[in-house]
């Protein structure tokens, strides 16, 4: 497997490679708006064509780049079954996506939104917001559920084997994979903690709204459509 860690400083979200180099084929998970050329580039200078554009959710604090991708290279976008309705494929529970000779699987895991899934492939699962890096994804809008995401934490992804590699879709503190083990000893919000103990931290938070959520999710939901042609207007 070929892999890319990329970042984007502004809303500190990673956006991953993911290729069958063999086959030249590759994903891009959680692509964003303003690194299209970098990401096509990349994909060029390795020379593979972009075959699935994943998304783990309608994303709160960027705007994705998965349209345009999509115009430029052909790709077909996919998410969960209440991702984005203009996605390609709304995979369910389970269902396996093809790269190549590799097997992406698609893994139910809403709570930090309706909509969250995570894609295991291989050895590595990109677990968006779900599960990050010591944390997990905040639960008070886009229809968030914190008894959602603490069942999707400890009954889907801690069920994965304990060396499986965890990236997630940010990280503020320069941190940048996990493994599954480290997350159930360690994790802040979930380790140690019952599902009651859980929700009542998550509904205690008290966050500020991210800075872009209104025009973000009205975009995402469009797969960034609606604003690059307002972006180029
Ligand atoms: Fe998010």
């Amino acid at each position: 497997m070929l892999f890319r860690q990329l970042f984007d400083a502004e809303s500190s979200t990673y956006t991953y490679l993911v290729a069958d180099a063999k086959a030249g084929v590759a994903a891009l998970v959680d692509p964003v708006r303003e690194h299209l050329a970098r990401d096509l580039q990349l994909l060029q200078e390795l020379g593979l064509k972009l075959r699935w554009i994943f998304e783990t959710h309608i994303h709160a604090d960027h705007v994705t780049s998965a349209s345009e991708l999509r115009t430029q290279t052909g790709a077909q976008t996919a998410c969960g079954p209440r991702g984005a309705i203009c996605a390609d494929v709304h995979a369910r529970h389970g269902q396996v996506l093809e790269l190549g000779a590799l097997s992406v699987q698609v893994l139910e895991t809403p709570g930090h939104t309706d909509d969250s899934v995570s894609f295991l492939v291989q050895d590595r699962v990109f677990t968006g917001d779900a599960l990050m890096v010591r944390t997990v994804g905040r639960t008070d809008f886009q229809n968030g559920n914190p008894r959602t995401l603490y069942r999707s934490v400890t009954q889907v992804l801690f069920a994965l084997p304990d060396d499986v590699l965890v990236f997630p879709a940010h990280d503020y503190k320069g941190q940048t994979v996990s493994t599954i083990g480290e997350e159930k000893r360690f994790n802040t919000r979930v380790a140690g903690r019952s599902e009651e103990d859980f929700v009542t931290l998550m509904n205690g938070l008290k966050l500020p709204p991210p800075k872009k959520l209104v025009e973000a999710v009205s975009a995402n939901q469009s797969c960034g459509r609606t604003a690059l042609e307002s972006h180029s207007a």
